[in-house]
């Protein structure tokens, strides 16, 4: 099936997908935001992260759900902002947020315990939270710097109208603006006309959906929201064997930087990144591993010479 053209993706996502109410006021913060780090001479970098929901209802009870744990941009955005980023971080609800990630699977009050006898004084129990303080030192340096925005999505149309606002906002930097989308985007939706207000019934028999075509908004992302800007999309496959054919079948069809190419299984050990004209492995090797080296540094560190290359291009 032919992609729809760009103008009529914009004309969908106003008729289709129901805009969440806070949109204008978030793209204003993102423009300020944007600004602001691009007069102090830094790059920004706008990162979405975890998975889309899907409701089946408008008073949703059930939904559909793409899967990411959001581990992939939370740690990206660390090593974005060691490298001199500004980020804003477009995330899914509750999925792994930058430094709280770290102890993400901890129960908090596990890691609490009273000091002395004292049972009005609570005191965290070094032996559960043995990083605590390192991690706490960067967190409030990178919140007093305002050098991270976060904005929340949860459904689809909140990911689609939020990030065409991040677009809109961060393209008034032309090429110091990075996208980095690592979010997991339905690629199927049932149109808010065609939703049932109210809880499907079982007692209805058994369910048949009908679900639409989402859009790629990669397409109005790279012509018309951020032309200026290095774009890198993520392709998730489950089979290796289609990976790489699928990366430059993406980078042919929307003609942006990069593709970060990654199977599920091998995702936190192994990636591809594939350009135009080159196709680079990123791997961990057993010594990265036993000295706990995440992926994400490295694909950070390469992309960010690519992004700097880029810059350095547009400018001569
Ligand atoms: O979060 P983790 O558990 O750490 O896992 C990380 C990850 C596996 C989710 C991440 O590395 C990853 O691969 N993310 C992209 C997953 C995905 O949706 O792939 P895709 O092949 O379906 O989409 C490819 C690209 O098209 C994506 O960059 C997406 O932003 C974009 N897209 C998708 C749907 C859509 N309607 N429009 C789009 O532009």
């Amino acid at each position: 099936m032919a992609e729809p053209r760009v103008s009529s993706i914009d004309g969908k996502l106003a008729e289709e997908f129901a805009a969440p109410s806070q949109v204008d006021e978030v793209r204003e913060r993102m423009t300020a935001f944007a600004r602001l780090h691009a007069e102090a001479g830094r790059c920004v970098v706008l990162i979405t992260s975890g998975g889309t929901k899907v409701p089946l209802e408008s008073r949703t009870v059930r939904f559909l759900d793409n899967f990411s744990s959001g581990r992939r941009g939370a740690q990206s955005a660390e090593y974005f902002l060691d490298a001199g980023y500004a980020v804003v971080f477009l995330h899914r609800h509750r999925s792994l947020y930058p430094y709280a990630r770290t102890f993400s699977s901890i129960n908090v009050l596990d890691a609490l315990q009273f000091s002395g006898g004292d049972q009005d004084r609570v005191v965290v129990n070094p032996q559960v939270l043995p990083n605590i303080a390192k991690v706490l030192k960067k967190y409030q340096e990178v919140t007093a710097s305002q050098l991270l925005l976060p904005v929340e999505f949860s459904t689809l149309s909140d990911y689609l109208h939020l990030l065409k606002a991040s677009a809109q906002a961060l393209s008034s930097i032309g090429s110091k603006a990075m996208f980095y989308l690592a979010a997991a985007v339905s690629d199927f939706y049932i149109p808010a006309c065609d939703m049932p207000e109210h809880k499907i019934q079982s007692s209805n028999g058994p369910l048949q959906l009908s679900l639409k075509m989402v859009p790629k908004i990669l397409s109005p992302l790279v012509i018309d929201w951020a032309p200026r800007a290095f774009v890198i999309s993520f392709k998730l496959e489950t089979d290796a064997a289609i990976l790489l054919e699928k990366a430059r079948q993406a980078l042919d069809t929307y003609r942006h930087q990069v593709v970060v190419a990654n199977v599920l299984d091998s995702r936190r050990g192994h990636v591809v990144v594939v350009t135009p004209t080159s196709q680079h492995e990123v791997v961990l090797s057993k010594e990265d591993v036993d000295n706990q080296v995440e992926i994400e540094e490295k694909i950070v560190t390469n992309l960010t010479a690519a992004h700097k290359h880029f810059i350095g291009q547009q400018v001569g």
